[in-house]
Formats: structure tokens, C-alpha cells, sequence
């Protein structure tokens, strides 16, 4: 069965723009939106399965243990619209659990993706809408609204994405999700995943796996510039670098010049020295305070959270 996509073009002309400003800009950096092509989406999806990589995992054990529970939370007919739906493994979890769940829109950035996945979930799900939107949503989109009637929208962002994003940013995606909450009957709610603050050890072994997988991850993006904007990146003149910034309260992953080097993105030269970095991600870690503050900043009441029996990930539940 294949669910008819709804492009709203992502294009690579962005990339190009973005990565020179961010090449130009002090201190040097590029999107980690970006990340995910078909290479990047495939790496990722291994490094959730990594022994290292703990918030996949653990999410998932989340929502396996507290599914029934959230489900009477957002309650029947609802419409679900998941933000970085990606494989779309966890959504089958929720839309088992939930009771006639009128509708799902996934967006994501990697079409390809997308599209097996949407088929895949219309062939399983029949009677749920299924309506998948390639698109960039770190800006505002205008979303379709479903055939079927619904109760209330739950925005679902689970993987602590919103992690990626920094606070001020994340504010600003926050109060999205809680405009679309409100179409509907009755007024909605946002299902989060968020990972917690924790030991460095732990925390820092996650973003730097034994197998380098989350290297060849951070790697990739210099590749789809050469790929894409027909940049000229020589690989093995890089190194990932990933490491807990307490300050900031997150991860940062960096790809690290090995020598002084040049490198041209269509016409424009970019000099490098060794030791010279490109800051690639930050990956924010909360408090349950801080995140329940952040949602309440964007108009969201806290109704539940839930977490593992090792304190490492939450899934919050906000209502309007
Ligand atoms: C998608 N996001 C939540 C991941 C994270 O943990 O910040 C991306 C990632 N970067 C390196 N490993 C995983």
C-alpha cells in the first residue's frame, strides 16, 4: 500500500547556504540537521542499537513498561503527528496502545525513509490515516489537516531530539507543537522523550562508541558535501570528537582538522589548521525540573512522566 507523501521540499540549495555560513561564521559549524541523508539515517539507525548508545534502548523499555498508561492519557480518536518519525518503530508502539487512533502524520527530513516507512504503517494500520510530509521542521510548516475526524492532536517527539536543539531554539519548537495541540475537539498534548542529565563517563561513552560508528555518523555530513555541493573534504584529514560541555549542560560532537589543510565548497576557500574544529551537534541534556519548566515556558502543564529504573531517560507527558 503506498501513502501518498506530501513534499515540502527540503532542498539541497539550503545545505549549500548553510554550510558556507556556518564554515564562515566564528566559531565554525555545521547543521546537524544535516546528518541524516540515506547514509546518515542508515548509521543512525545503528547507533541505536549500539551498547553504548543507552536512550534508544531505554526509551523504548519506557514505553514498552508505560504504553497502556499513556494511552488512557491521550485517550481515544486522537490524531498523532511525530516529529522525526524516522523508522518508525516507536509509533507502532503508541498506535498499538492507543484506542482508535484516528490519524498519524509523520514528518522527516530523509524522503526515502519516509516513504517505506509510511507504506509499511498504512499496510499494518489500515484505519488510520497515515499521511507522511518530507519536510525541514527546524522552521514553521503548514501541515495537512487529516480526512478522518479526530478528537485532539499529540504532537509525540520521542528520541530527545529536542535535545538538539538549543533551549532557546527548542522554546520555539515547543510553542509550535502546542499551537498544532490545540486543533482538534478538544485541546491536545505533546508525548516527549527527553534524556536526563548523568555521569560523564556514561554520557560521553555514548557519543564516542567503541566501534566508531558515531564517528562515521559525524564523518558523513563533510561526505554529503562532497556528495551534494561537490565540496572537496579529504576524510582522513578529519577526526570526530565528542565530550560533555557542563556548562552548557550537553554534548557537543566537533570534527577536528589532522593538519593544516584547504578546502573549496563551490568557489569559496576554507583554510584549516590542525587542532582546528567544526562544531557539528549538541546533544542538550535536562533535568525533569528544567525540561517541565522549558514546556511550561511554551504553554504546557505537566501530566506525567515517566522514567527507567536507572534515572537515564524521561517521557513527559503535556497537556494544553
Ligand atoms: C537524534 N539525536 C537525539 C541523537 C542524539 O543523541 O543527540 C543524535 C546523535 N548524535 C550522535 N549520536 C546520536
Amino acid at each position: 500500500m503506498t501513502a501518498p507523501l506530501i513534499d515540502l521540499k527540503p532542498d539541497t540549495r539550503t545545505l549549500l547556504e548553510e554550510a558556507l555560513a556556518g564554515l564562515k561564521a566564528t566559531p565554525r559549524h555545521l547543521p546537524c540537521k544535516y546528518f541524516y541523508d540515506a547514509v546518515g539515517a542508515r548509521l543512525f539507525e545503528q547507533i541505536c542499537e549500539l551498547p553504548e548508545y543507552y536512550p534508544t534502548r531505554t526509551e523504548i523499555s519506557i514505553l514498552r513498561r508505560y504504553l497502556p498508561d499513556m494511552a488512557q492519557h491521550i485517550g481515544p480518536q486522537a490524531r498523532i503527528v511525530e516529529y522525526g518519525s524516522g523508522e518508525g518503530l516507536k509509533i507502532r508502539l503508541l498506535l498499538d496502545a492507543l484506542s482508535s487512533p484516528a490519524a498519524y502524520t509523520a514528518i522527516d527530513i530523509s524522503r526515502e525513509q519516509l516513504q517505506r516507512a509510511a507504506n509499511a504503517l498504512s499496510e499494518s494500520y489500515p484505519a488510520v490515516d497515515i499521511q507522511p510530509v518530507c519536510a525541514d521542521y527546524s522552521s514553521a510548516l503548514s501541515l495537512p489537516r487529516p480526512t478522518h475526524n479526530f478528537r485532539r492532536t499529540v504532537v509525540f517527539f520521542p528520541g530527545s531530539t529536542i535535545g538538539n536543539f538549543a533551549p532557546a531554539e527548542a522554546l520555539g519548537l515547543l510553542r509550535r507543537f502546542a499551537a498544532l495541540a490545540q486543533q482538534g475537539q478538544e485541546p491536545g498534548g505533546l508525548l516527549v522523550g527527553v534524556d536526563l542529565k548523568k555521569d560523564r563517563q556514561r554520557v560521553e561513552a555514548a557519543y564516542n562508541d567503541s566501534r566508531g560508528i558515531t564517528a562515521q555518523f559525524n564523518l558523513n555530513l563533510l561526505q554529503r558535501l562532497n556528495r551534494e555541493v561537490g565540496a572537496n573534504f579529504c576524510l582522513e584529514h578529519w577526526q570526530h570528537r565528542a565530550y560533555w560541555n557542563p556548562t552548557q549542560g550537553a554534548i557537543e560532537m566537533h570534527l577536528v582538522s589532522q593538519r593544516e589543510q584547504q578546502v573549496k565548497i563551490n568557489g569559496d576557500a576554507f583554510l584549516f589548521s590542525p587542532g582546528d574544529s567544526v562544531h557539528t551537534e549538541n546533544s542538550f541534556k535536562y533535568t525533569v525540573e528544567e525540561f517541565t519548566e522549558l514546556a511550561a515556558s511554551a504553554g504546557f502543564q505537566p501530566e506525567a512522566c515517566w522514567l527507567d529504573d536507572d534515572n537515564l531517560f524521561s517521557v513527559h507527558y503535556f497537556t494544553l
